[in-house]
């Protein structure tokens, strides 16, 4: 996991604040238990078969020598951007990553002592590709390769589309 999170680590932020805040737990562990119980039922079906689960968070405001503590309008960009890492080197490494959005944010928050100031975005599962048998069959059918929308309808050149 250390290479994942080092990955993570040299993420470009706004000032270098490096706002994100990464907790884990690997399968088998109460780390791991505390996550997968906080996921919605549809997510822990699948998910906790993972090997790990990610908690990805960051902290929402900055403390400024002059201002003190204000808020920072990039920190949910920049943690963005180290899931992102942490995802490209998870496929270097031959494994797979998804992220989920259907969790239980205030209960995660709670059983993995979130500090106050920081928001949890999101939780990731890390594993090898498991096989489509093993899934419960409403789930099988999700398993097609995704598409991505062309170019020309996310890319302007000289304002956007
Ligand atoms: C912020 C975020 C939240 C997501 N939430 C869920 C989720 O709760 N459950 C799920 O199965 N997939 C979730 N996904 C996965 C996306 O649906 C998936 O990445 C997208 O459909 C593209 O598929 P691909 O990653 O296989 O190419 C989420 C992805 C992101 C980035």
């Amino acid at each position: 996991m250390n290479l994942l999170f080092e990955a993570a680590r040299w993420a470009p932020s706004a000032s270098n604040n490096q706002p994100w805040r990464f907790a884990y737990g690997l399968r088998g562990d109460e780390g791991f238990a505390k996550i997968a119980a906080a996921l919605v039922p549809f997510n822990r079906d699948w998910a906790e078969k993972a090997a790990a689960l990610v908690v990805v968070a960051s902290r929402s405001t900055v403390i400024r020598p002059e201002q003190g503590e204000v808020p920072n309008p990039f920190h949910s960009f920049d943690a963005g951007a180290a899931w992102g890492f942490l995802a490209l080197q998870a496929h270097l490494s031959g494994l797979i990553t998804h992220a989920m959005g259907g969790f239980d944010a205030k209960a995660l928050a709670a059983s993995l002592n979130l500090p106050e100031g920081y928001v949890i975005h999101a939780v990731v599962a890390v594993g090898h590709q498991g096989k489509v048998e093993d899934l419960p069959e409403a789930l099988q059918a999700r398993e097609t390769p995704s598409t991505r929308l062309p170019l020309s309808e996310t890319v302007g050149r000289g304002g956007f589309v």
